[in-house]
């Protein structure tokens, strides 16, 4: 089997944590690099936390390139009431051994998607789409090269959950989530509607401990952290593992469910900004641009989460 390329794009915060975890650990993978972008924390924060969790995982061989330190045409809102200052608390930190890749996250992408043969990488996007959409406005010609975007963003059925109506990563750049949605390069999207239903409940955090490896029990510790907001939030045992559900796809499609929609991203009203529209129902007649996932077999998610995890 030849391992599927992947970039993640990517602002740590613990559950993209988990999702590099879930890709460093897993063999149909083979990660070309992280890029950060400013979301969850400020961008100096999501690049050195993501050689932190190379770093973690026994993998500083995988390069990390900073991007974007802010949205394309908005100031950047943060999200350290759910991530804690850092963007990982719940772990101890420490100053990744690797530095930072020189280079930019944009040209990053740009280069590996013009060297790597047409549509062999995908892009996995976990944070704003601020460096995915630059690289699109700066080479329009590499959108055709791309095999897929697959996305953490967006919520219909289940609303938003940093304003009513709108999820965080596409509110933080709805005009980068625009150019994303309207690029005609092939989006997965991985709403709130289904990770809502990927919850790490007290005895899956137990069960991932007990892997007993370093890896594990680092993000044992961030889980804890991460959930209690949403806990108190939703009323649940455990929270959103939002972003491996990213990662989880391109291992095991089989466990998800949805259906090929149009979408669109408000850009315009002060109500709704950041809102996905979702034409769930086929009532526009619009094209579709997005498969749209709305279902997951949650046990099959935390068997492979935490099976791929102790391996690291
Ligand atoms: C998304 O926003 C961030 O806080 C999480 O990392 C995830 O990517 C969930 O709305
Ligand atoms: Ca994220």
């Amino acid at each position: 089997m030849t391992p599927r390329k992947i970039i993640i794009d990517t602002d740590p915060g613990q559950d993209d944590a988990a999702a590099i975890m879930l890709a460093l650990a897993s063999p149909e993978l083979e990660v070309l690099g992280i890029t950060a972008v400013a979301g969850n924390v400020p961008l100096a924060l999501t690049a050195r936390n993501a050689g932190i969790v190379t770093e973690i995982c026994g993998r500083s061989d995988v390069p990390v390139f900073a991007g974007a330190s802010a949205p394309l045409k908005r100031k950047l809102v943060t999200a350290e009431h759910v991530h804690g200052k850092t963007g990982l608390d719940g772990v101890e930190l420490f100053e990744p051994a690797r530095p930072l890749e020189t280079g930019n996250a944009v040209d990053f992408i740009i280069e590996t998607l013009r060297n790597e043969p047409e549509r062999t990488v995908t892009l996995c996007a976990l944070g704003p789409l601020t460096n995915i959409a630059t690289v699109f406005e700066r080479v329009p010609g590499v959108v055709a090269r791309v095999k897929e975007i697959v996305l953490m963003g967006g919520g219909f059925f289940e609303g938003g959950n940093i304003t009513p109506s709108a999820e965080f990563n596409i509110y933080v750049d709805p005009e980068a989530a625009d150019i994303v949605f309207r690029s005609g390069a092939p989006i997965t999207m991985m709403p709130l509607d289904v990770t809502h239903k990927v919850l790490t409940t007290r005895a899956r955090v137990q069960r991932l401990r007990a892997n007993g490896n370093r890896p594990s029990v680092a993000m044992a510790g961030m889980l804890e952290f991460f959930e209690r907001f949403d806990e108190q939030k939703y009323g649940t045992d455990g929270g959103p593992l939002h972003d491996p559900t990213v990662i989880a796809w391109l291992i095991d499609p089989g466990m998800f469910g949805g259906r090929d929609c149009n979408v669109r991203i408000e850009t315009g009203s002060e109500l709704t900004l950041g809102a996905t529209v979702v034409d769930w129902w086929k009532v526009t007649g619009l094209p579709e641009n997005a498969f749209v996932v709305d279902s997951v077999d949650s046990e099959r998610f935390f068997d492979l989460f935490i099976e791929r995890v102790g391996r690291l």
